[in-house]
């Protein structure tokens, strides 16, 4: 579906008329129940608050006790906020047990995920393992093959560490145009905890690497025995091994006890469930390193072991799920990352790309880490097209989308990293589009 709404302004460029590539399952998404978070307000229907509660009357709840302190041994988000929840698409992948959903990013601010609300991706299902018989081997190209449990690790020195985790299908079905209608499908598989962890150098240490080890073969024990070959450099720079986030065990979805992290490389290769780590002299080509987690170029090969994630953002509010209620003071709101370091800078317009402003960077700007930004404004119900351009501590830039079909092509699914475009209408109502 193409539509060509009013010109946000007066057209610079020589191109002649500005076209939208609206996205085009939304309706599909509706049907099955995972469109518009519906206990968002809809732009223009404003909220009614009860004038029993409001000042100077006493509100309801002053006038009753409240719940003692037996009644949730375990915190719950309020019961007014119960629309904050992951979220799947039904008919995205063949089977529940190997499938996604997506971290609510536009109902989230500041940069840590709370661990009930990080996405799941399961080749195989949620393995639940019992502590006590959980073991973590080590063998291959070492002098002294090793097994530890848990204990064992949590007896080695540890580190507190920030980091995303992003999916390299992130993003994947925006290859071909604007798709899904919602910013927690087409960015929500990202997630960024601290993770508290042994440095995997420290146990390849104790082992013993032999001096031809130049890889690793992480393996989980879940039913899909997911394995991933990693360059021994990179495990011994900053790979974890990690047993709590946010400071809490590991949820079972997310790989409890313990889970791999790879600081700025593809989610795929964060092994959850941990059992096995080899070392050998070179990478194992497994199933999830040739026929998936590579990209089909135009020219037929395929790009393969694209580990990094490169510098991305998106603009979580205004979004297709958080559109602008009321004219006046406004906060947009988003995100920045990128595998290669620090986000330096992001740059926001609101009027497709003609202007550009650096949005303001709050709160803590960390190595391979979710960063927050705003843009505060005022908006007075004009049409607003809007993205977010990221930049990184190497110099890299967030590429436009056609820039990156230019070099990989629309056969892909995974690495897609770039710029989105919001249409924001005048009613606030805020959509997935393309500018072509
Ligand atoms: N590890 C195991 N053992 N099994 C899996 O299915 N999925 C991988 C990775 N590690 C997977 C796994 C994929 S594809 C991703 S994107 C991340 O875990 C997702 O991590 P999360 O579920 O914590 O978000």
């Amino acid at each position: 579906m193409t539509k060509s709404p009013s010109e946000p302004g007066s057209d610079v460029t020589t191109t002649s008329r500005r076209k939208f590539m609206t996205s085009t399952l939304a309706g599909g998404m509706a049907m099955t129940g995972v469109g518009r978070a519906s206990a968002q307000q809809k732009p223009g229907s404003a909220a009614v608050a009860n004038p029993k509660n409001l000042p100077p009357n006493v509100p309801d709840w002053s006038k009753v006790l409240g719940d003692g302190v037996a009644a949730h041994p375990y915190g719950k988000p309020s019961k007014f906020e119960k629309h904050v929840v992951r979220r799947d698409v039904e008919w995205l992948t063949a089977s529940r047990e190997s499938s996604v959903n997506f971290t609510p990013l536009h109902e989230l601010d500041g940069i840590i995920t709370p661990n009930g609300l990080c996405f799941e991706r399961h080749h195989g299902g949620a393995a639940e393992i019992k502590p006590l018989d959980y073991r973590l081997m080590i063998h291959g190209l070492v002098n002294k093959p090793l097994i530890f449990t848990l204990d064992d690790l949590k007896r080695f020195p540890r580190t507190n560490r920030i980091h995303f985790l992003e999916c390299a299908a992130n993003s994947g079905m925006e290859w071909r145009g604007a798709q899904l209608n919602g910013c927690q499908f087409t960015h929500g598989m990202v997630h960024n905890v601290m993770y508290t962890a042994v440095p995997l150098k420290a146990l390849l240490e104790e082992a013993g690497v032999k001096p031809n080890g130049k890889w690793l073969l992480a393996e989980g024990a879940d039913a899909a025995g997911m394995t991933r070959s990693i360059p021994l450099d990179k495990a011994l720079n900053d790979c974890l091994i990690a047993f709590k986030m946010n400071g809490e065990a590991l949820r079972t979805e997310q790989g409890y006890p313990v889970r791999l992290v790879v600081p700025g490389w593809e989610g795929n290769m964060w092994v959850k469930w941990l059992r096995r780590i080899e070392v050998g002299d070179q990478p194992w080509h497994t199933h999830e390193e040739t026929s998936k987690y590579t990209s089909l170029m135009s020219d037929g090969r395929a790009r393969r072991f694209s580990f990094i994630m490169d510098a991305k953002s998106v603009v979580t509010n205004p979004s297709p799920e958080a559109p602008l209620l009321a004219k006046g003071r406004n906060v947009l709101s988003g995100l920045a990352w990128s595998g290669r370091g620090k986000v330096t800078r992001v740059d926001v317009t609101m009027d497709g790309g003609r202007n550009w402003q650096e949005a303001r960077i709050d709160g803590l700007v960390l190595d391979k880490s979710l960063t927050r930004f705003y843009v505060d404004f005022d908006w007075q119900g004009q049409e607003l097209v809007i993205q977010s351009r990221a930049h990184d501590e190497t110099g890299y830039v967030q590429p436009t989308k056609n820039e990156l079909r230019k070099v990989r092509g629309v056969n892909n699914i995974y690495h897609n990293n770039g710029i989105q475009t919001w249409l924001v209408r005048s009613n606030g109502e805020t959509e997935n589009v393309e500018i072509s």
